[in-house]
């Protein structure tokens, strides 16, 4: 949505409208299993923006003619409850929702592995609950969460990160007035373990030195923030040390 004029001054005195420096991330709150009745799923929290997701399968697909022989499939929705915003949205599956559905899936596809599970399908339903920039890399980081607490065989986390440019200045972890507002942004999402990106979209206009530049910070801010899905994670599967004696 990058490169709309406003009035509105995006960064004052070296600080942006929620008092962040351009290279600082909103506060990230993550929780695992939060939907009892999926196999896995996550809350995560980006400043206001929140997203869950929740994971079921692997299970057998219908209608049968969607079935892969030799694998399963993984399908996504993302969707934008109606009171997630300050305008009300109209409920229901739109353009957006639809093209952000798709590149969800392939920015999860190259982790999972679905080769053991054939004729069957692995569905991510991704909820945003409150939207303020940045909805599809935070349903993605709570995604990923979401597939690997649910057990589903992975190469790596997938972790997302948004980057943009505000006033000439370069920024990461937009929120909903960059993103509206600003001159360009990227969504971008990796596999930080294996040093592989697995989505990257651009709004707006960058230099090929910015391109980088931003690119580096997403993938630096990716990094950190696969650490704190790796430890929610871990936390599930925390064995109580005295059972173990
Ligand atoms: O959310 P994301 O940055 O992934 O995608 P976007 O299409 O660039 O949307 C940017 C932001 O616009 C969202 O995060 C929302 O805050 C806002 N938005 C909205 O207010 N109403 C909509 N129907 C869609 C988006």
């Amino acid at each position: 949505m990058g490169g709309k004029k406003s009035d509105i001054e995006l960064l004052k005195g070296g600080k942006r409208t929620d008092k962040r420096k351009p290279e600082d991330l909103r506060e990230i709150k993550m929780e695992a299993n939060v939907v009892p009745n999926a196999d896995g799923s996550a809350r995560v929290q980006f400043g206001n923006t929140i997203a869950l997701a929740a994971v079921y399968g692997p299970r057998a697909l219908f209608p049968r003619f969607m079935q892969e022989a030799d694998t399963g499939i993984l399908r996504t929705r993302y969707n934008m409850a109606p009171f997630s915003v300050v305008d009300r949205k109209a409920p229901g599956t739109d353009r957006r929702s639809t093209e952000i559905s798709k590149v969800t899936r392939l920015a999860l596809s190259p982790s999972v592995l679905l080769d053991d599970f054939p004729k069957a399908t692995v569905d991510v339903y991704m909820e945003v609950i409150q939207a303020d920039g940045s909805t599809r890399v935070t349903a993605l980081n709570a995604a990923s969460i979401a597939l690997a607490s649910a057990g589903i065989p992975m190469r790596g986390l997938v972790a997302a990160c948004s980057c943009g440019k505000i006033e000439d200045t370069l920024i990461v972890d937009l929120n909903g007035l960059e993103d509206n507002f600003g001159n360009a942004d990227m969504a971008v999402a990796m596999l930080p373990d294996k040093d592989e990106i697995s989505l990257l979209q651009m709004d707006g206009l960058l230099t090929k030195e910015e391109f980088f530049k931003l690119l580096n910070m997403a993938k630096e801010k990716c990094l950190q923030i696969v650490e704190q899905q790796k430890s929610v994670l871990k936390k599930l599967y925390k064995v109580d040390k005295e059972m173990t004696e």
